[in-house]
């Protein structure tokens, strides 16, 4: 029997453009680690929290990690009562994602957590029936459960939510092509105030435009096209929109197309942006220019290049 495991969860890209909710891909780095140790207390305790400036609760009733946990645990009661009654779990957290980037930063913690205690727990539940719980984590973080970060956090590629009621979640494969820069300002924005500002309706133009992105990026993945998925991150909805909470955006935009990205967008909420491209010398020289335009507006920002991460969330020591 495992008493402590060690889980790596990584940064996702949410929305990737035109797919608001719906579709979302994990990169290499940064991520967040969550250390879970089993023990014989029947609770679910948040012991520590590295890298978050003392910023966030440790309250497990309010923290995405535990959240996602005690949800977990839970459920395995429900099912087994006898077996899981006592069972406790102790977590520690390192923040490697910076709070409120738009890098799908709670996800990661919940991902990583809950990942983490079913592999101390002998792996009852499979990647993807660990998602409602992670999803749990999500809505204490920012009022809604959506799974566009946590599905690509807890599965790795490209995932797609079809629908969240009954959640159907749709794992697609992972282009090899594509190079993907993610630029953090130091500027933040939080989640659930980026989703309050956006319109609840659109015109019939907006979404003929939208659906027929969506699906085009849809069809690039499966062609490992790049240039056609820089096309389709094209987002006449919600991009402009939040572009205003983000300082800089349009000149980073400007900046990444000119430096060579075949596409560019908001990652998740904001106010991270991230751009496509064919190369990995052509993404750093993108992500260098963004991090350039943003300077220029004397907001510091920091950049990661990687292809797309195919496995999500990994264990990274078992004892
Ligand atoms: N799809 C979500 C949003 C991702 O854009 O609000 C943010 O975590």
């Amino acid at each position: 029997m495992l008493s402590k495991v060690t889980v790596f969860a990584p940064a996702t890209v949410a929305n990737v453009g035109s797919a608001f909710d719906v579709l979302g891909f994990a990169v290499a780095h940064p991520g967040d680690t969550v250390e879970c140790v089993r023990t014989d207390s029947g609770t679910v305790r948040l012991l520590g929290i590295e890298g978050d400036g003392g910023r966030l609760p440790l309250d497990p009733t309010r923290n995405t990690s535990a959240v996602s946990v005690i949800a977990f645990l839970g459920e395995l009661r429900r099912h087994d009562p006898k077996k899981y009654e006592s069972v406790g779990i102790d977590l520690h957290l390192n923040k490697g994602l910076p709070i409120g980037s738009g890098l799908g930063s709670s996800s990661a913690s919940a991902v990583a957590a809950v990942v983490a205690a079913n592999e101390l727990l002998g792996a009852p539940l499979t990647r993807l029936e660990l998602l409602p719980f992670a999803m749990e984590g999500e809505r204490v973080a920012c009022g809604t459960a959506h799974a566009d970060n946590v599905g690509p956090c807890l599965l790795g590629g490209f995932v797609l939510i079809r629908s969240y009621d009954p959640l159907d979640v749709v794992a697609l494969p992972t282009p090899s092509s594509a190079w993907v820069v993610v630029i953090t300002p130091s500027v933040e924005v939080r989640t659930e105030d980026a989703r309050k500002i956006l319109r609840r309706s659109i015109p019939l133009t907006d979404a003929i435009s939208q659906w027929g992105n969506v699906a085009a990026l849809i069809a690039a993945i499966y062609r490992d096209d790049v240039a056609l998925m820089g096309r389709a991150l094209e987002d006449k909805v919600i991009e402009p929109a939040r572009a205003a909470l983000i300082p800089g955006f349009y000149e980073a935009k400007t900046a990444a197309l000119a430096a060579g990205a075949l596409g560019c967008s908001i990652s998740g909420s904001g106010p991270s942006v991230f751009a496509l491209a064919a190369s990995q010398q052509i993404a750093d020289t993108v992500g260098a220019a963004v991090v350039a335009a943003f300077d220029s507006l004397s907001i510091s920002a920091t950049m990661h290049t990687s292809q797309i991460n195919s496995v999500g969330a990994t264990v990274l020591k078992q004892e």
